[in-house]
Protein backbone atom coordinates (compact mmCIF):
# COMPACT_ATOMS: atom_id res chain seq x y z
CA UNK A 1 0.00 0.00 0.00
CA UNK A 2 1.47 3.45 -1.02
CA UNK A 3 1.57 5.97 1.48
CA UNK A 4 -0.22 8.62 -0.19
CA UNK A 5 -1.84 9.38 -3.29
CA UNK A 6 -3.21 12.34 -5.31
CA UNK A 7 -6.66 11.80 -6.64
CA UNK A 8 -7.61 14.93 -9.38
CA UNK A 9 -7.04 17.57 -7.00
CA UNK A 10 -6.77 15.96 -3.38
CA UNK A 11 -4.74 14.04 -1.26
CA UNK A 12 -5.51 10.87 0.39
CA UNK A 13 -3.61 8.21 2.59
CA UNK A 14 -4.26 4.77 3.50
CA UNK A 15 -7.16 3.82 5.89
CA UNK A 16 -8.32 0.34 5.84
CA UNK A 17 -6.38 -2.52 3.86
CA UNK A 18 -7.33 -5.20 1.72
CA UNK A 19 -6.78 -7.88 4.98
CA UNK A 20 -8.87 -5.68 7.43
CA UNK A 21 -11.75 -5.22 4.38
CA UNK A 22 -11.50 -9.10 3.68
CA UNK A 23 -11.74 -9.75 7.70
CA UNK A 24 -14.90 -8.09 7.84
CA UNK A 25 -16.70 -9.39 4.57
CA UNK A 26 -15.99 -12.89 5.92
CA UNK A 27 -17.36 -12.09 8.95
CA UNK A 28 -20.52 -10.32 7.22
CA UNK A 29 -20.92 -13.41 4.89
CA UNK A 30 -21.08 -16.28 7.46
CA UNK A 31 -23.39 -14.11 9.55
CA UNK A 32 -25.65 -13.61 6.68
CA UNK A 33 -24.70 -17.10 5.58
CA UNK A 34 -25.97 -18.11 9.38
CA UNK A 35 -29.04 -15.91 9.03
CA UNK A 36 -30.28 -16.76 5.98
CA UNK A 37 -30.14 -21.01 5.66
CA UNK A 38 -33.22 -22.11 3.62
CA UNK A 39 -34.53 -18.61 2.93
CA UNK A 40 -32.97 -18.22 -0.60
CA UNK A 41 -32.59 -14.40 0.32
CA UNK A 42 -32.09 -12.01 -2.84
CA UNK A 43 -29.40 -9.75 -2.43
CA UNK A 44 -30.35 -6.19 -4.30
CA UNK A 45 -26.92 -3.88 -4.95
CA UNK A 46 -26.94 -0.68 -5.53
CA UNK A 47 -24.61 0.98 -8.27
CA UNK A 48 -21.98 1.55 -8.69
CA UNK A 49 -20.24 1.96 -5.45
CA UNK A 50 -21.07 -1.14 -4.28
CA UNK A 51 -20.14 -3.97 -7.19
CA UNK A 52 -16.61 -4.61 -5.14
CA UNK A 53 -17.91 -4.99 -2.33
CA UNK A 54 -21.20 -7.13 -3.71
CA UNK A 55 -19.07 -9.48 -5.56
CA UNK A 56 -16.24 -10.19 -2.45
CA UNK A 57 -19.23 -10.76 -0.21
CA UNK A 58 -21.29 -12.76 -2.82
CA UNK A 59 -18.31 -15.07 -3.16
CA UNK A 60 -18.31 -15.58 0.47
CA UNK A 61 -22.33 -16.81 1.00
CA UNK A 62 -22.59 -20.42 1.33
CA UNK A 63 -26.50 -20.83 0.73
CA UNK A 64 -28.47 -20.37 -1.88
CA UNK A 65 -29.14 -17.36 -2.84
CA UNK A 66 -29.84 -14.89 -5.61
CA UNK A 67 -28.31 -11.05 -6.82
CA UNK A 68 -29.45 -8.52 -8.98
CA UNK A 69 -28.59 -4.79 -8.95
CA UNK A 70 -29.57 -1.74 -9.59
CA UNK A 71 -28.42 1.95 -10.45
CA UNK A 72 -30.70 4.73 -8.88
CA UNK A 73 -31.19 7.77 -10.58
CA UNK A 74 -32.99 10.93 -9.40
CA UNK A 75 -34.88 12.87 -11.39
CA UNK A 76 -37.12 15.98 -10.85
CA UNK A 77 -40.56 14.63 -10.83
CA UNK A 78 -42.92 16.56 -13.80
CA UNK A 79 -45.59 17.99 -11.11
CA UNK A 80 -42.88 17.45 -7.63
CA UNK A 81 -40.74 20.10 -6.89
CA UNK A 82 -38.30 17.64 -4.88
CA UNK A 83 -35.80 15.22 -6.80
CA UNK A 84 -37.43 11.54 -7.43
CA UNK A 85 -35.21 8.24 -6.83
CA UNK A 86 -35.86 5.89 -9.07
CA UNK A 87 -34.37 1.92 -9.67
CA UNK A 88 -33.30 0.89 -12.87
CA UNK A 89 -32.87 -2.77 -13.74
CA UNK A 90 -35.14 -4.18 -10.78
CA UNK A 91 -36.51 -6.79 -12.66
CA UNK A 92 -37.24 -9.72 -9.66
CA UNK A 93 -40.77 -10.26 -8.47
CA UNK A 94 -39.82 -9.04 -4.57
CA UNK A 95 -43.02 -10.08 -3.29
CA UNK A 96 -42.86 -12.35 0.29
CA UNK A 97 -39.06 -12.35 -0.21
CA UNK A 98 -36.30 -12.11 1.85
CA UNK A 99 -34.42 -9.33 0.41
CA UNK A 100 -31.18 -7.82 1.41
CA UNK A 101 -29.93 -4.34 0.16
CA UNK A 102 -26.04 -4.15 -0.67
CA UNK A 103 -24.98 -0.69 -0.11
CA UNK A 104 -21.17 0.51 -0.40
CA UNK A 105 -21.72 3.10 2.34
CA UNK A 106 -24.25 4.81 4.37
CA UNK A 107 -23.48 8.65 4.47
CA UNK A 108 -26.65 11.21 5.22
CA UNK A 109 -28.84 8.51 5.23
CA UNK A 110 -30.76 9.91 2.13
CA UNK A 111 -30.50 7.34 -0.73
CA UNK A 112 -31.74 4.45 1.47
CA UNK A 113 -34.43 6.54 3.26
CA UNK A 114 -35.94 6.94 -0.60
CA UNK A 115 -35.56 3.58 -1.28
CA UNK A 116 -36.19 1.50 1.01
CA UNK A 117 -39.84 2.72 0.56
CA UNK A 118 -40.11 2.11 -2.69
CA UNK A 119 -39.02 -1.46 -2.23
CA UNK A 120 -41.57 -2.00 0.71
CA UNK A 121 -44.56 -1.38 -1.70
CA UNK A 122 -43.17 -4.99 -3.08
CA UNK A 123 -44.28 -6.32 0.37
CA UNK A 124 -40.95 -8.23 0.57
CA UNK A 125 -41.14 -10.77 3.35
CA UNK A 126 -37.94 -9.09 4.99
CA UNK A 127 -35.93 -6.04 4.46
CA UNK A 128 -32.23 -5.74 5.61
CA UNK A 129 -29.22 -3.73 4.70
CA UNK A 130 -25.91 -4.78 3.93
CA UNK A 131 -23.09 -1.74 4.29
CA UNK A 132 -19.05 -2.26 4.17
CA UNK A 133 -18.95 1.43 5.78
CA UNK A 134 -20.98 4.02 7.91
CA UNK A 135 -20.40 7.68 9.09
CA UNK A 136 -23.14 7.63 11.58
CA UNK A 137 -22.03 11.20 12.53
CA UNK A 138 -23.64 12.51 8.66
CA UNK A 139 -26.43 10.55 9.31
CA UNK A 140 -29.63 12.40 8.62
CA UNK A 141 -32.39 10.22 7.93
CA UNK A 142 -33.73 7.17 10.06
CA UNK A 143 -31.38 4.38 8.58
CA UNK A 144 -30.44 1.23 10.80
CA UNK A 145 -27.41 -0.98 9.03
CA UNK A 146 -28.16 -4.76 9.58
CA UNK A 147 -24.99 -6.31 8.68
CA UNK A 148 -21.97 -3.92 8.54
CA UNK A 149 -18.40 -3.61 7.63
CA UNK A 150 -16.61 -0.29 9.58
CA UNK A 151 -17.73 2.71 11.40
CA UNK A 152 -16.17 5.51 10.20
CA UNK A 153 -15.36 9.17 11.22
CA UNK A 154 -17.23 11.73 8.51
CA UNK A 155 -14.55 11.91 6.67
CA UNK A 156 -14.35 11.47 2.50
CA UNK A 157 -13.03 7.84 1.57
CA UNK A 158 -12.24 6.53 -1.46
CA UNK A 159 -11.33 3.34 -2.96
CA UNK A 160 -12.82 -0.22 -3.27
CA UNK A 161 -15.38 0.79 -5.48
CA UNK A 162 -15.87 4.32 -4.10
CA UNK A 163 -15.13 7.06 -6.32
CA UNK A 164 -14.12 10.84 -6.26
CA UNK A 165 -15.27 12.14 -9.23
CA UNK A 166 -15.19 9.04 -11.55
CA UNK A 167 -12.07 7.85 -10.47
CA UNK A 168 -10.60 5.34 -7.38
CA UNK A 169 -12.97 2.97 -7.86
CA UNK A 170 -10.01 0.07 -8.77
CA UNK A 171 -8.00 0.62 -5.84
CA UNK A 172 -8.09 -2.52 -3.60
CA UNK A 173 -8.06 -0.71 -0.27
CA UNK A 174 -9.83 2.28 1.05
CA UNK A 175 -8.00 5.78 1.23
CA UNK A 176 -9.26 8.44 3.48
CA UNK A 177 -9.64 12.56 2.86
CA UNK A 178 -5.63 14.59 3.86
CA UNK A 179 -7.93 17.58 4.89
P1 LIG B 1 -26.05 8.81 1.31
O1 LIG B 1 -25.61 10.18 1.75
O2 LIG B 1 -26.14 7.86 2.48
O3 LIG B 1 -27.34 8.89 0.54
O4 LIG B 1 -24.91 8.25 0.35
C1 LIG B 1 -25.10 8.19 -1.03
C2 LIG B 1 -23.89 7.72 -1.78
O5 LIG B 1 -22.88 8.71 -1.74
C3 LIG B 1 -23.18 6.45 -1.30
O6 LIG B 1 -23.81 5.27 -1.72
C4 LIG B 1 -21.82 6.62 -1.96
O7 LIG B 1 -21.83 6.13 -3.28
C5 LIG B 1 -21.62 8.13 -1.93
N1 LIG B 1 -20.72 8.50 -0.82
C6 LIG B 1 -21.05 8.87 0.42
N2 LIG B 1 -19.94 9.11 1.16
C7 LIG B 1 -18.88 8.87 0.35
C8 LIG B 1 -17.44 8.90 0.53
O8 LIG B 1 -16.90 9.22 1.61
N3 LIG B 1 -16.69 8.56 -0.54
C9 LIG B 1 -17.23 8.22 -1.76
N4 LIG B 1 -18.55 8.15 -1.97
C10 LIG B 1 -19.37 8.47 -0.92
Amino acid sequence: MNYEIQVHDKRFVPYLSSEQIDEQITRIATEISADYKNKKPLFIVILNGAFMFASDLFKKIEIESEICFVKLASYKGVRSTGKVITAIGLDIELYNRDVIIVEDIVDTGKTLSQFLPQLEHHHPKSLKIAALLHKPDALQHDIKVDYLGFVIPNKFVLGYGLDYDGLGRNIDCIYQLVE
